[in-house]
C-alpha cells in the first residue's frame, strides 16, 4: 500500500486498509463486551504457574493492541487530514485536528504497534500449537463449542 504508485489504485488500497482496520476495531469492541457477560474458563489444571501468567499477559497484550493499533491509525489519519470512508458506507469523524508533523509520529507508532501485534500473535499461535501437539491437552479443542467438552 505505502509502496504503490500514487493514484487511484493506491487510494483504493488505503481505503480498504482503513475500512478493514475500522471493522477490526468494531469486532474487538464487540468481543470485549461479550467477554464481560461470558468470561473465559480458568486455565487447565496442572499448568505451571509461569505459563498461566504468560498466557494471561499475552491475551492482555493482544486486547490492548487490538484497540491501540486501529485507534492510532484513526488518530494518525485524522491528524493527516484524510477522510475515513468505511467500505463506502459511512465516514468516521476525525478525532484530532490537522497537524502533519503529529500525523507522521502517530502513523509511525501505528506501524510499530502493528508489528508488535504480529510478534505477540506469533507467540500466541505457537503456544496454542504447543498445547495441542506437544502437551496434547484440551486448550485448543475447548475453543470449539461442542468438541471441547469431550
Ligand atoms: C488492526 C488494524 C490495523 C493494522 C494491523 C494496521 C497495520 C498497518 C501497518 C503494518 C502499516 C505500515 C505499512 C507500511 O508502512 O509498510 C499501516 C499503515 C497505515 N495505516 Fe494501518 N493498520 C490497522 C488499522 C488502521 C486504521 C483503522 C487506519 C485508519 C483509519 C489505518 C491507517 C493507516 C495509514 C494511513 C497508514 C499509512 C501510513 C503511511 O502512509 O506511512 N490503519 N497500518
Ligand atoms: C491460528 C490462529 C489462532 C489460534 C490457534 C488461537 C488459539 C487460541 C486459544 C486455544 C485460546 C484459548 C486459550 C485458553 O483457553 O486459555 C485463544 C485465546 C485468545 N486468542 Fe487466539 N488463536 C489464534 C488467533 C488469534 C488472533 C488472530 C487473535 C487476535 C489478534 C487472537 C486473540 C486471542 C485472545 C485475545 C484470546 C484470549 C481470549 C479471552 O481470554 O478473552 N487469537 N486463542
Amino acid at each position: 500500500m505505502t509502496n504503490a504508485q500514487p493514484g487511484a489504485a493506491q487510494n483504493q488500497l488505503y481505503d480498504l486498509h482503513r475500512s478493514f482496520g475500522a471493522l477490526i476495531l468494531g469486532i474487538a469492541a464487540m468481543r470485549l463486551l461479550w467477554r464481560l457477560f461470558a468470561p473465559p474458563p480458568p486455565a487447565l489444571e496442572g499448568l505451571p504457574r509461569w505459563q498461566e501468567l504468560a498466557a494471561r499477559g499475552t491475551h492482555y497484550a493482544l486486547y490492548v493492541l487490538l484497540f491501540a493499533v486501529p485507534l492510532m491509525g484513526w488518530a494518525g489519519t485524522s491528524a493527516f487530514g484524510a477522510p475515513i470512508f468505511v467500505f463506502g458506507l459511512f465516514e468516521l469523524p476525525p478525532i484530532l485536528s490537522q497537524n502533519r508533523d503529529l500525523a507522521m509520529v502517530l502513523l509511525t507508532t501505528h506501524k510499530l504497534l502493528a508489528f508488535t501485534l504480529c510478534a505477540v500473535l506469533a507467540l500466541h499461535i505457537a503456544a496454542a500449537l504447543h498445547h495441542h501437539f506437544i502437551r496434547k491437552d484440551a486448550t485448543l479443542r475447548r475453543m470449539l463449542p461442542r468438541l471441547g467438552k469431550r
